[in-house]
């Protein structure tokens, strides 16, 4: 392969931010955008409206349809390096989709309010990062605002999270007493400018650590003493920087900054693409496919309905893994077992979307699909026909039994649900004794319930009944030849199988899950289920 080609993915960073609504990652987001120097002005990545939604908008939020429902990716330059940040959607339209784009990431970067510290949807969301094993790298925001103690901060995410840290930069104070963060790898302070809220200009003061003089000035004696006593803390207590570790995600870098501020913005993005991996090689039924030595290869991760009712088409995203991609190659599709060519391929920028022309191992793209494409699906050269490990399916968290209202339209409802099923955005159920006209849906965000409605009355004509069902917790059966009558478990335990006929456990708290283990011996319940 070309050297050309090996420069061209070397310099790509691929990342997500997970992170719980509110806690600033839109703001972070901008404000790496106009570090790249796509934004003039920040402010511009979604409309405010839109990503702050309710459940009853949903139709309006259709019709922007592409950005704020599902997931896109923005593309920058920053420096020498080619960035794609994948949009995981938070707040109601949390999905399946928000898990399934950080089976496309490289990295992740984990934004946490400072004043709140870990919430339950980073915790969720770090789950499945941990599971990857890919660098992730912690951003305390909001730190012109009252903060959390920053010994506390770490010790959450050590501990709720179970991932090891270590702080590359420290904070002198919070809230109104900010006065900026210690980088402890330049061994300089710098101070805290409030830099106009969205220009790249401003003007940091840095201050070596031997400044004496200096920095009791700006700090005042006692913040200076005290940083110097927190310093010799961490020097004692925090993890040394070890780049394997970072790679392998069992250790995460710490940084402390303000996006609405812009402060620590920049040099976290810095640290961050010194300290990340270009793509990654990835699995496959015929070994490790690197991303260099190898040619074209990509997997879908994530289907997108095109939500105009004249053609029901769709578009099916997908990271490539290796090679180069030039619009309107032949490549072999092969879960279809066919030859394809990959026409119309698109880039989502911000609240465009572009047709590319090419796109290398790391990036991201759209391609049309009439139907043919299924979440987990390979693509590569004809001549190669291997296979990369399938999309586990996440458990769902909000269950409802749904059937259709006119019994005449069985056929319209069993095939509209069975297509937006397909497409990832519910899961389906069935009880033993069920046939289709009533199932089970499962879903990760409650506003696919709405989704599911909409669409099946919309696309296919079909009135459904929902009936929301207590359960939170889903456990897949994993033993091989488990008789599903004979496990016992609690009152509140529900018996289902998915639509390959693998059997499930519903229930409606974690502690039943426990005593379903204490009263059948040798049963294996998990989370996810990863042989799709
Ligand atoms: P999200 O995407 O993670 O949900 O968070 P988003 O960036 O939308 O930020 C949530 C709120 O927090 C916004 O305020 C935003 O301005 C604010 N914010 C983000 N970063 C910082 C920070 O470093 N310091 C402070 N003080 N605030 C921050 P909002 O009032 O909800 O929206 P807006 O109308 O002000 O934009």
């Amino acid at each position: 392969m070309g050297s050309d080609l090996a420069e061209k993915i070397n310099r790509r960073r691929t990342f997500a931010i997970i992170s719980h609504p509110d806690a600033g990652k839109t703001t972070l987001t901008e404000k790496f955008l106009l570090y790249g120097g796509q934004l003039n002005t920040a402010g511009s990545v979604k409309g405010k409206a839109t990503a702050k939604h309710a459940v009853s908008d949903w139709m309006d939020i259709e019709k922007e349809r592409g950005i704020s429902v599902t997931s896109s990716v923005l593309q920058f330059e920053y420096g020498d390096k080619c960035i794609n940040i994948l949009d995981t959607p938070g707040h109601q339209d949390f999905s399946e989709d928000t898990y399934r784009t950080l089976m496309a990431a490289d990295n992740a970067v984990m934004v946490i309010d400072a004043a709140k510290g870990v919430e339950p949807q980073t915790r969720k969301l770090f789950k499945v990062v941990a599971r990857r094993g890919i660098p992730v790298f912690t951003f305390f925001n909001k730190m012109d605002r009252d903060a959390l103690d920053s010994f506390e901060l770490i010790d959450q995410v050590e501990h709720e999270l179970g991932i090891e840290t270590t702080a590359v930069t420290w904070p002198i104070g919070s809230g109104r007493e900010f006065k900026g963060v210690y980088d402890r790898n330049k061994r300089e302070v710098v101070l805290f400018s409030d830099t106009q809220k969205g220009t790249k200009e401003g003007t940091e003061e840095f201050i070596p650590i031997e400044d004496r003089d200096r920095l009791v000035e700006v700090l005042g004696e006692e913040r200076y003493e005290m940083l110097m006593s927190e310093t010799e803390l961490l020097d004692g207590a925090s993890a040394e920087y070890d780049q394997d570790a970072v790679s392998h995600g069992k250790l995460s870098p710490v940084f402390f900054g303000s996006a609405l501020t812009n402060f620590g913005v920049e040099s976290f993005l810095q640290y961050f693409l010194d300290m990340t991996t270009s793509p990654l090689p990835r699995m496959s039924d015929q070994g490790i496919i690197d991303p260099v030595e190898r040619p074209f290869s990509a997997f879908v991760f994530k289907i997108q309905a095109n939500m105009n009712k004249a053609h029901r088409d769709r578009v099916a995203f997908m990271r490539i893994c290796s090679g180069r991609f030039t619009a309107g190659m032949d490549v072999w599709h092969v879960q279809g077992g066919k030859q394809v060519r990959l026409s119309q391929p698109q880039q989502m920028m911000a609240d465009d979307r572009h047709m590319v022309e090419e796109a290398y191992a790391g990036d991201i793209i759209g391609i049309f699909d009439p139907g043919i494409y299924s979440i987990g699906d390979t693509l590569c050269m004809p001549e190669d026909k291997f296979r990369y490990g399938g999309i586990p399916t996440f458990a769902p968290e909000h269950f409802a039994r749904v059937r259709q209202v006119d019994t005449m339209k069985r056929k319209q409802f069993v095939k509209g649900i069975m297509q937006i099923a397909q497409e990832g955005a519910i899961q389906i159920f069935e009880e033993p004794q069920g046939g289709m006209e009533e199932v089970i849906v499962g879903v990760v965000g409650v506003l696919q319930f709405e989704v599911l409605k909409y669409r099946l009355n919309n696309e296919y004509n079909v009135d459904i009944r929902m009936e929301q069902l207590p359960y939170e917790y889903i456990r897949w059966i994993k033993n091989e030849d488990v008789d599903l009558d004979a496990v016992t478990g609690t009152s509140d335990m529900k018996k289902i199988r998915d639509l390959k006929g693998n059997p499930l456990l519903l229930f409606v708290n974690s502690w039943s899950v426990g005593m379903t283990l204490d009263r059948n011996e040798g049963l294996i319940l998990e989370e996810f289920n990863e042989n799709e």
